[in-house]
């Protein structure tokens, strides 16, 4: 029996655009999810479609045991999480003997596979690698990890990532004299952002400015603008929705001192609130037993 664990993440800047080749930033946030693989003779069929694709890849069967401190499909990446976990546990449990970094790709295919050929790499590689993370095409590099204070809220409608990056794609396609200069304006905050990890003023509002770009591309939803502009008033530096949108979990830039205030303004919108921060260490080994 083998227990791994992967955390989940943020999008800092730059989603959706970094499907189609831009720059976009995620950070690794504390909540994980844990999961346990066990030799079996006969595999039950997995509850979830990740699951089974991992072993598929890999070629063996199992049974799976997952814990989550992570909400589905909310933007936080659970999916890549668990695909994460589950692959780095099965590698353990059957001795496979494949490496971290190609254990990081095959997340990515898995992910791919489910998801109908639509995910960029970074949540999968943000998972394994924890911290802070750039994705351009198809380079990835780490960032020097910055303390960042955040609080979460989980808008508590849940949201669906192919959907959305469908409906991005059909504005490109339909209207894209107005789509490509809205996901290059895009691409411009992220590479900006770059330059002020060390300025959360700054940074607050080009969280405010990537959220504006994001309402404009179509992948808004009235709760999480609600939770927006309540977590903007109650202090926060800066707030933007994480991952597809059209619903799903926002996020909000703080002071220490502001988050218990913004986490109770985001509480108060029917909305669930996570207080966090960065999580340096990527997917790990949590027991042998
Ligand atoms: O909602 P999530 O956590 O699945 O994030 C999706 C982010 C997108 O940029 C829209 C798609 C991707 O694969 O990067």
């Amino acid at each position: 029996m083998a227990t791994w664990s992967a955390p989940g993440k943020i999008f800092l800047f730059g989603e959706h655009a970094v499907v189609y080749g831009k720059p976009g930033i995620a950070m690794a946030i504390k909540p994980r999810v844990m999961v346990t693989v066990r030799k079996a003779k006969r595999q039950k069929k997995p509850n979830s479609s990740y699951i089974a694709e991992c072993f598929r890849q890999m070629g063996v069967s199992g049974s799976v045991y997952v814990r989550s401190q992570l909400p589905s499909s909310s933007g936080l990446g659970s999916s890549a999480a668990v695909t994460v976990a589950t692959l780095f546990a099965i590698n353990d449990e059957f001795d496979i003997g494949k490496s971290p970094e190609e254990l990081s790709s095959l997340a990515h295919i898995v992910e791919k596979n489910v998801q109908k050929g639509r995910a960029s790499a970074t949540d999968t590689y943000v998972s394994t690698v924890g911290g802070m993370v750039l994705i351009t095409g198809n380079t990835k590099r780490r960032l020097p990890p910055q303390p960042i204070q955040l609080v979460i809220g989980n808008s508590l409608t849940h949201h669906n990532t192919s959907e959305m990056v469908g409906k991005v794609a059909e504005l490109k396609r339909t209207r894209p004299q107005i789509a490509d200069p809205i996901i290059d304006a895009i691409a411009a905050v992220t590479r900006c952002s770059m330059h002020h990890f060390n300025n959360p003023r700054e940074l607050g509002n080009l969280m405010n400015m990537n959220h504006a770009l994001l309402d404009a591309l179509g992948v808004g939803h009235p709760q999480i603008s609600r939770l927006v502009l309540a977590a903007r008033a109650a202090g926060a530096l800066g707030a933007k929705v994480t991952g597809a949108g059209g619903g799903g979990c926002m996020f909000a830039l703080c002071s220490k001192s502001a988050k218990t205030r913004v986490a109770g303004a985001i509480e108060a919108c029917d909305a669930r609130a996570i207080i966090t921060t960065i999580d340096t260490q990527g997917v790990r080994k949590e027991k042998d037993e």
